[in-house]
């Protein structure tokens, strides 16, 4: 089944113009010219963009309209980049984010 969202609410329509490739966590995934980060992800069967910050668990998109912050990654060094509303470049490094240390809360775990 194709997942690709081919008409973003914000964004507009797909023209699924040039090719494109991306990394994400260090792998290497295709990705249309006009594409968001989220969605060439999803066409590529990737759900989960990040984990929450202390649990652990799986985030991805939620709103996919730049209001709830749930997709956000790390581009290119920038952190909290809205997946689900930042066009693929070309060469372009994603990384979700990890769990975080929260060493003063009970049964946390520092470094
Ligand atoms: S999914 Fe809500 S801001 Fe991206």
């Amino acid at each position: 089944m194709n997942q690709r969202i081919v008409h973003h609410p914000v964004l507009g329509s797909l023209d699924a113009g040039k090719s494109l490739h991306f990394r994400f966590n260090g792998t290497t995934y295709p990705a249309y010219e006009g594409e968001t980060i989220a969605a060439a992800l999803l066409a590529s069967g990737v759900r989960t963009l990040r984990v929450h910050e202390e649990k652990g668990t799986p985030r991805g998109i939620y709103c996919n309209i730049g209001h709830c912050y749930e997709c956000r990654v790390t581009v290119d060094g920038v952190p909290t980049v809205r997946a689900c509303m930042t066009l693929v470049q070309d060469g372009m490094e994603v990384t979700a984010g990890v769990v975080l240390p929260t060493p003063l809360k009970k049964g946390g775990h520092s470094q």
